[in-house]
């Protein structure tokens, strides 16, 4: 039987055909001497029509048909009885009388519903073991679609753009600066490891020396961090790298790719050039190097209010150099003692020692703190913050960066009190797109006490910062931006050092990383700069992320195939696994287990 019409295709105007189809079976309704089965392919549905008693041959198989079956069916396109048409499908007006039905393959009762809004209940542990069955439904089978057709978008936007693509290595040589690595051990050179590639960013600034200038990968990169929703241990980057650009090429380029894909995918369009926020500016307003900025609850500084305070808390916090910092929850004084106690718990976990607040209710101010402020503080405050009926303020005082992050995520909570309340909507066809730039270069260390590459090494200094890399290097930005949407970081990069000198210096004089190690870690790509190097940039976006917010997602598990769950297992075929003795031996690996207690 060969399929002649797939099942989102018959309509009225194929009445009478003979067509054959083939599909699951999506669901079955016995009449009474009449069967119909709604039959399903990848691009929909067809009412098939099967008459047992007038067929045996039809009716003898049909007798063991179950949902999820595969089966052909071959017949007639005939009209639905009046007032059975279902305006929902495009064949809604049709039905396949079916003159013969094949029976590929019976399936077992699946272990859950396969439609969108019953299957979105399921467990997802239960959804990942049975994969296949999960990509089923409409929604995931959607996510598939749109990530295909978001890559393609990207890829014919920089094939335009002059681009080629070039596939780097995977297995690459380890790195341990970055983040933590996945290693496999080599046979052939006992004891010895390459690591999966965490990104192509050696190898693609190599092809700027190599003379490529415009480089693109859809590229699988590893990485062995805890996993969260918007993180997995192998991702996949559009990775891009071009040469004789700067930052403001940079930016041109990387709004047009995303102003194409938005149109491709959504139809929508979206305005450019994108806003610019320094990071000092994103910190101090939003407490977080990637602002949602889809609703105000901005941060507001307070350290000079308290500085001469009596409230010893945060008087000392602003003598120690840190800061004070407010929040204005609108609307929030109606909350719950356990949700005050769960702020509570956020901020603690983020190194606060209390989370200070006023609540502004009957007129008042009611708060274990405002007793210790002087009027003229609360005047102060009054006029930074604007408190009204039925606000709530936070305050945190700690040093400067901590008090940010505190806040910044408070924000995000409260943010989710507001929307739960409905005080508070984040329309999904938002779209903040935003540039944060003007991070600093280097970041102090406390554990290792040293500089460390705020993004990576190999991101060159904002010129006029350039002179204060010996003397203050906490002061130096770098050339690296991040693209933000909606709270999350969907891609970054920067403009790359290629001076072999100034390279060299960041490691051994910025990075105090010893020159022996310098040598065997980068001594090949120092190499290559002395080979004239072009000046170059590049970004890589999470494709991931974006095809997730492209498909309304938060769960990046949500448009991958077959994702990871947070325990870092493939659930469907069961990995991790313990491998044999004789394999071990032959990677001349040892393994020494936990003590499980
Ligand atoms: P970075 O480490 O910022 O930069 O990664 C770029 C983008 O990749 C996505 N991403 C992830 N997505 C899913 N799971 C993960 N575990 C994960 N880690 C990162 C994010 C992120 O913005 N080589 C540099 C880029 C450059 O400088 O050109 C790099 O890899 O969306
Ligand atoms: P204490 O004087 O320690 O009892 O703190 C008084 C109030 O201030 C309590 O509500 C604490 O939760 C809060 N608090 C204490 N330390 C801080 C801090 N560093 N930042 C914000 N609030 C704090």
């Amino acid at each position: 039987m060969k399929r002649t019409h797939h099942c989102a295709q018959l309509t009225k105007t194929d009445l009478g055909a003979t067509v054959s189809l083939a599909g699951w079976v999506d669901s079955i309704r016995d009449q009474g001497g009449i069967i119909f089965i709604d039959l399903r392919d990848r691009q929909g549905i067809t009412q098939v029509k099967l008459e047992p008693d007038s067929n045996a041959d039809v009716g003898a198989r049909a007798a063991h048909l179950k949902p999820e079956s595969v089966v052909g069916v071959a017949g007639r396109v005939t009209l639905r009885p009046a007032g059975t048409a279902n305006p929902n499908l495009t064949t809604g007006e049709i039905e396949v009388d079916a003159t013969a039905l094949e029976l590929y393959n019976l399936s077992d009762t699946p272990p859950f519903p396969l439609d969108d809004a019953a299957g979105d209940k399921v467990n997802e542990d239960l959804r990942l073991t049975y994969r296949y069955l999960d990509l089923r439904r409409p929604k995931m089978r959607r996510n598939l679609e749109v990530r295909h057709r978001a890559t393609k978008s990207v890829r014919d936007y920089f094939d335009a753009e002059g681009f080629i693509e070039v596939e780097t290595p995977i297995l690459f040589k380890s790195t341990p600066e970055g983040a933590r690595e996945y290693l496999v051990p080599s046979r052939i050179h006992p004891g010895e490891f390459y690591a999966l590639s965490q990104s192509p960013q050696q190898f693609k600034q190599i092809l700027m020396v190599a003379g490529v200038e415009r480089y693109l990968q859809i590229a699988r990169c590893f990485r062995d961090e805890d996993l969260r929703s918007d993180r997995q241990m192998e991702f996949t980057q559009i990775d891009v790298e071009l040469s004789f650009v700067d930052r403001e090429g940079i930016y041109a380029l990387f709004e047009g790719m995303l102003k194409k894909v938005w149109r491709d995918i959504l139809g929508v369009d979206l305005p450019t050039p994108f806003p610019r926020l320094a990071f000092q500016e994103a910190m101090n307003r939003f407490g977080v190097d990637k602002p949602d900025t889809r609703f105000g609850l901005e941060l507001v500084d307070c350290t000079e209010v308290f500085r001469k305070s009596t409230f010893k808390v945060f008087a000392s916090a602003a003598a120690g150099g840190g800061a004070v910092k407010a929040l204005n929850a609108k609307g929030l004084a109606d909350i719950t003692q356990g949700e005050l106690a769960g702020l509570e718990e956020v901020a603690k976990s983020l190194g606060a020692k209390g989370l200070a607040f006023i609540k502004v209710e009957g007129g008042e101010w009611k708060s274990p703190i405002v007793k210790f402020f002087s009027a003229a503080e609360k005047a102060e405050l009054t006029r930074r913050l604007d408190p009204a009926e039925g606000d709530i303020i936070f305050f945190a005082a700690a040093p400067w960066e901590k008090t940010c992050a505190i806040l910044g995520r408070i924000r995000l909570e409260c943010a989710a009190l507001l929307q739960k309340r409905g005080k508070l909507s984040l329309p999904a066809n938002q779209w903040n797109f935003l540039w944060v730039i003007d991070f600093p270069l280097m970041t102090y260390d406390e554990e290792s006490k040293r500089f460390v590459a705020t993004h990576h090494p190999f991101t060159s200094p904002v010129p006029e910062d350039a002179g204060l890399l010996d003397t203050e290097p906490e002061k130096v930005r770098g050339q690296h931006y991040d693209v933000v949407l909606n709270g999350m970081e969907l891609g970054g990069g920067s403009i790359r050092i290629h001076q072999p000198a100034l390279q060299e210096k960041i490691f051994k004089d910025v990075l105090k990383i010893p020159a022996d190690v310098v040598e065997s870690r980068f001594g090949y790509l120092l190499r290559a700069f002395r080979y004239g190097a072009p000046p170059h940039g590049g970004i890589a976006f999470g494709l991931d992320r974006m095809v997730a917010l492209l498909c309304g997602t938060t769960s990046i598990r949500d448009v991958i195939a077959f994702p990871k769950t947070q325990k870092a297992q493939d659930l469907m075929t069961q990995s991790p696994t313990p491998v044999t003795a004789k394999q071990l031996r032959d990677l001349h690996i040892q393994t020494v287990l936990p003590t499980t207690t």
